[in-house]
């Protein structure tokens, strides 16, 4: 099986809580979500029409996509208004006020 890869991202002082933030690791661009109560990693690209997603409003463990409203659950990556379509989640490792996430 293959070991899943850590790859430091940011210090979480960079993502305020209530806040996302765009990251570019290691080819792939990342939005570091942080909800003020867990910090999740999604890759940053709405499913429908590919607007970043550090740029959506947090709602609870939700983003809601600031062009056309879709709702996903950062928990699943699933979009939860729209049946069928999902974004790629990343585990997240704090340790030491730094954010790390798994690269599988
Ligand atoms: S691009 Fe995100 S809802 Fe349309």
């Amino acid at each position: 099986m293959k070991e899943l890869e850590l790859v430091h991202v940011c210090a979480l002082e960079e993502v305020p809580a209530g806040e996302g933030r765009a990251f570019d690791v290691e080819g792939y661009e990342i939005a570091i979500i942080n909800t003020g109560i867990e910090v999740y990693a999604v890759e940053n690209r709405c499913p429908h029409q590919g607007s970043p997603l550090d740029e959506a409003e947090i709602v609870g463990e939700s983003l809601v996509c600031p062009e056309h409203g879709w709702v996903i659950d950062l928990t699943t990556g699933d979009v939860v208004d729209h049946e069928g379509y999902s974004v790629a989640t990343f585990p997240v490792i704090l340790e030491d006020d730094q954010v790390y996430i798994q690269l599988g």
